[in-house]
């Protein structure tokens, strides 16, 4: 038996680790690098309704203790993509396809079409910081949440529909909940934290888009907040995602109660290899622990 293995959604991971939404990209090559640095599943970058070039650089800057970028979700539209799935059919890993839109409707023709090429889930980006008419609006509120997952599970057939929250609201556990009622398989948990960096010599905002969205270790302890709350309200797995760099924090965020583990900053900070090492951190903390599967992790911090 592989003691990392978890199943999510239907899915068997080989271990808990996933490439989160926007780090790598959409097509197959670069897809491709996550699966060959040893993940156990990887998301696309958030595929939209039409061709979006996203916003003007500077889109993505370093800081101190993480990231905070602002890519306004650049998308080649999901009706220019039939090649990259053709593509996507050789990943060996599963992949869960990110969807984004600026309506209801727009959810539902972009799942419709994703739900054809049989992605292992579609994961509903109803959190993006960063632009001024798609995203967080859609997560900010229970019934908004709720009505843009009941519309998707009309469509998405046997594909397992999955919700990814943001954390700037205080209803984070009441949206998760919503969507849970809703019919969502899942919860994906969190994305980034709303943020800005100011040039202080220039007296300018470092991003072009002015505010952005934080990511990175500074936001760990927030993540692991909101997994260990989710838990405690829903049934459905979470992919708990915000700041995993080492296979202590993955362990840690599935003891808050996540089922796998997204990481996304964590491919600047170690390289697309970071799975693989996160994987094998793991396995030797569960070795030293006494711990024999992955799975006994989930949820170990609750009473
Ligand atoms: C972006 O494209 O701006 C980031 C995506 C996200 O935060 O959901």
């Amino acid at each position: 038996m592989n003691p990392l293995g978890v199943s999510f959604c239907g899915s068997r991971l080989r271990n808990p680790t996933v490439l989160a939404s926007g780090i790598l990209g959409i097509t197959f090559n670069q897809l491709k690098r996550a699966e060959d640095g040893g993940a156990g599943a990887v998301t696309t970058k958030s595929i939209g309704p039409e061709e979006r070039v996203g916003n003007r650089n500077p889109t993505c800057v370093a800081l101190q203790h993480g990231m905070l970028n602002a890519m306004g979700l650049p998308s080649p539209g999901y009706e220019a993509m039939d090649d990259e799935w053709r593509q996507l059919k050789k990943m060996k890993v599963p992949v869960f396809a990110s969807i984004y839109g600026a309506s209801v409707e727009d959810f539902r023709r972009v799942a419709a079409y994703v739900a054809e090429k049989k992605p292992a889930l579609i994961e509903l980006n109803v959190s993006c910081p960063n632009t001024a008419e798609h995203g967080q609006v859609f997560g900010f509120e229970p019934s908004v949440a709720a009505s843009v997952v009941e519309t998707v599970k009309e469509v998405s057939g046997r594909v397992p529909v999955s919700v990814k929250l943001t954390p700037n609201t205080y209803k984070i556990v009441a949206v998760a909940r919503a969507c849970e009622e809703a019919g969502a398989d899942a919860i994906c948990a969190i994305n980034t934290v709303a943020g800005m960096a100011i040039n202080i010599e220039a007296r300018k905002p470092v991003l072009s888009f002015k505010k952005g969205g934080y990511s990175g270790p500074a936001i760990k302890p927030i993540a692991i907040r909101c997994v260990y709350d989710i838990y405690e309200a829903v049934k459905i797995p979470i992919l708990g995602v915000g700041g995993v760099t080492t296979g202590r924090d993955a362990i840690e965020m599935m003891q808050a109660g996540a089922t796998a583990v997204g990481i996304g900053s964590g491919v600047y900070y170690r390289g697309p290899n970071v799975f693989g090492l996160v994987a094998e951190e793991m396995r030797c903390w569960m070795h030293a622990n006494g711990v024999a599967s992955a799975k006994s992790l989930i949820g170990a911090a609750h009473d």
